[in-house]
C-alpha cells in the first residue's frame, strides 16, 4: 500500500505541485491500518498507532488492502477532510454531521494527485484543478479577517448595566476593559431557582462569519472554507480546532505568530446578547494579502460588515469574488457598524456587487436613517434596490425577504426557547444560503433560515449543539423540508 503524504510546509508542498495556500492538509495512513488525518495544524487519529513520519515526506508500506483502505476512509470522522491511499489510487473523504463526500484519483510518481471520479463538489460545478489538494472545492467560502474566540455567559442585569456602551450592540473595548468584564462575569452568573449557577463561561470559536460557515459545514453538510488570519497562541489553536472539528476547510486560514482576538458575549435572562470584543494587538488579514485563490472554486462568499474595520478589505474581496465568478452575500453585522461605515457600505451596495444582503431591523433602520421608525417592508424595499436577494431578520418574529419581484414573510419557529440569541442571524444565514445553494424557493430558504436560527438560540454561543441539529431536523420535517445529501460515496 502506498501512502501519500502532503506537506504542511508550503515550500515542500509547492515542490509537489500543490499551490499555497492550499497546502496545509495531509493524511497519514500508516501500515498498521490506523489513519491520522491532518488538517492544518490539527491531527485526528483513527484507530491503531499514529505514524509521525513528518509532514512532507512520502512513504510506502505494506499491509492494509482495499477493504481496509476504504474502511479507513469511511472512518474519517465528520470533522475531517482526509486522504487514504490504495496502491497508486487515493480516496479523499470528508464531511459533516449530515453528509460526506468522497472522490477517487490516482497518485502520480511525483506525489501529485489526479482526480478521476466521484467528487460531488466537482460534479456540482466546482472548478478544482487536477492537482488541487482539496479536490473537493468549497461551495461557500467565508472571509473573517480576524479569528476570534467568544467567551459567552448568562449574567445578571447589574453587570450589564455597569458595562459601557449600548445594550444589545457590539462595542469594541481595550484589553484592560475586556479582562475586567471577564473577571466580573464570575460573580454575576445567572442563578437557577435553587440558587445554583446555571452555567459558567463557554469559550468557543466566534465571529459572525465563522458562525455561519461552521453551521453550513457541521449541520448542513456544505463544503466550506474560511479565509482569514489566526494567531499561533492558545486561542488561535482553539479557534482552528473548533472549526476543523466542524468540518471547515482551514487551508485558506493563515496562522501567524501573534494574538488571536477575543470577545465577551454577555447574555441576559431573556437571552439577549451584548458583545464587547477586543481586537487590539490581534493578528488580522490585510486587504493586500487577499488573492483570487482565496475564493477560487466557491459558489458563494460570506462577508460581514465587521470587515469594514479592515481598510478596503471588503471592497477588494468583493472585486476578487466577482473576478472569480463567486456570488457575494453580506450581513450588515451591527447597527454600530452601519453607523460607523455608512458611506462605504452605501458605496458597496450601490455598486450592485452584493447579491444577497442580510440585515436585522436595527441595522436596516440605521441604514435608512431618513424615517423615524421605518417598518420592515420599507427596510426591505430599500435593500432590494441594490441586491438581487434581501432579507430583513426580525428576531422572534421571523423574517421578510425578497428575490426579484417575489416577497415573502416567514414566521420564526415558535417551539424554541431562546437561551441565548448570539449568532441567530449568523445561523439564519447558514440555513438561507443552504436553500439558495439547493435552489429552494424563497419561502423555503427563509424556512431553512428560521430553523437554523431557531436551533442556535436554544443553547449558549453561536454554535448549534447536537441537540440543536436534531431539533432542526424535526422542524424541517414539520415543514416538509429535508436536507439534500451533498455527497456521493464512492464505496
Ligand atoms: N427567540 C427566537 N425564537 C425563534 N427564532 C428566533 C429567535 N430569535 C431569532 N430567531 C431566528 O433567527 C433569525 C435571526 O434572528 P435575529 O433577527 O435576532 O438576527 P440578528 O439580530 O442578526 O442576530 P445576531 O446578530 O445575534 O446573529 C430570525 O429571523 C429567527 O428565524
Ligand atoms: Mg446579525
Amino acid at each position: 500500500m502506498g501512502t501519500i503524504l502532503l506537506s504542511e510546509d508550503p515550500s515542500e508542498a509547492a515542490s509537489q505541485g500543490v499551490p499555497a495556500p492550499h497546502s496545509a492538509s495531509a493524511v497519514v495512513a500508516p501500515s498498521d491500518g490506523s489513519t491520522t488525518s491532518r488538517f492544518g495544524p490539527e491531527s485526528v487519529k483513527i484507530g491503531g498507532s499514529s505514524s509521525a513520519n513528518g509532514a512532507g515526506a512520502r512513504e510506502s508500506g505494506g499491509g492494509g488492502g482495499d477493504a481496509l483502505d476504504y474502511a479507513a476512509a469511511a472512518a474519517i470522522p465528520h470533522s475531517c477532510i482526509g486522504v487514504v491511499s490504495r496502491d497508486s489510487e487515493f480516496v479523499v473523504q470528508g464531511g459533516s454531521a449530515l453528509g460526506n463526500f468522497a472522490c477517487v484519483g490516482e497518485a502520480d510518481s511525483n506525489g501529485g494527485m489526479h482526480e478521476n471520479r466521484g467528487a460531488s463538489g466537482l460534479e456540482n460545478g466546482g472548478e478544482c484543478g487536477p492537482r488541487d489538494i482539496h479536490l473537493v472545492c468549497p461551495d461557500v467560502v467565508g472571509l473573517q479577517p480576524v479569528a476570534l474566540v467568544d467567551h459567552v455567559a448568562r449574567v445578571d442585569w447589574s453587570l450589564l448595566e455597569s458595562v459601557p456602551g449600548e445594550r444589545g450592540g457590539s462595542m469594541r473595548v481595550t484589553e484592560e476593559e475586556l479582562d475586567h468584564i471577564l473577571r466580573e462575569v464570575n460573580s454575576h452568573f445567572l442563578m437557577s431557582a435553587n440558587g445554583v449557577v446555571e452555567q459558567g463561561v463557554k469559550t468557543l470559536a466566534g465571529g459572525s462569519v465563522a458562525n455561519t460557515i461552521r453551521g453550513l459545514a457541521h449541520g448542513l453538510g456544505v463544503k466550506t472554507a474560511l479565509v482569514g488570519v489566526r494567531g499561533t497562541d492558545d486561542r488561535g489553536e482553539m479557534f482552528a480546532e473548533n472549526m476543523a472539528h466542524a468540518g471547515v476547510d482551514l487551508s485558506r486560514l493563515r496562522a501567524v505568530p501573534g494574538l488571536t482576538a477575543q470577545c465577551a458575549c454577555l447574555v441576559d435572562a431573556e437571552g439577549n446578547r451584548t458583545m464587547r470584543p477586543c481586537f487590539l494587538n490581534a493578528v488580522r488579514l490585510q486587504s493586500e494579502e487577499l488573492t483570487g485563490e482565496d475564493f477560487k472554486g466557491a459558489k458563494w462568499v460570506v462577508l460581514n460588515g465587521y470587515g469594514f474595520y479592515g481598510e478596503d478589505l471588503l471592497e477588494r474581496a468583493v472585486d476578487l469574488c466577482k473576478e472569480e465568478g463567486v456570488k457575494v452575500s453580506m450581513d450588515l453585522a451591527s447597527f454600530e457598524v452601519v453607523r460607523n461605515f455608512r458611506p462605504t457600505l452605501m458605496r458597496l451596495l450601490e455598486s450592485r456587487k452584493v447579491d444577497l444582503v442580510f440585515a436585522n431591523e436595527d441595522e436596516a433602520r440605521e441604514l435608512i436613517k431618513a424615517e423615524q421608525n421605518p417598518c420592515p417592508e420599507t427596510c426591505l424595499n430599500f435593500l432590494s434596490k441594490y441586491c438581487e436577494r434581501a432579507v430583513v431578520m426580525l428576531g422572534s418574529k421571523g423574517c421578510i425577504a425578497r428575490h426579484g419581484n417575489e416577497t415573502v414573510r416567514v414566521p420564526a419557529i415558535k417551539e424554541t426557547i431562546a437561551v441565548d440569541t448570539t449568532g441567530a442571524g449568523d445561523l439564519f444565514a447558514s440555513g438561507f444560503l443552504y436553500g439558495v445553494l439547493n435552489n429552494f424557493s424563497l419561502e423555503d430558504c427563509c424556512n431553512m433560515g428560521c430553523c437554523t436560527g431557531g436551533a442556535v438560540v436554544r443553547g449558549l454561543g453561536g454554535e448549534v449543539g447536537e441537540e440543536g441539529w436534531e431539533w432542526m431536523q424535526q422542524q424541517l420535517k414539520f415543514r416538509k423540508l429535508s436536507l439534500i445529501q451533498h455527497t456521493t460515496r464512492t464505496t
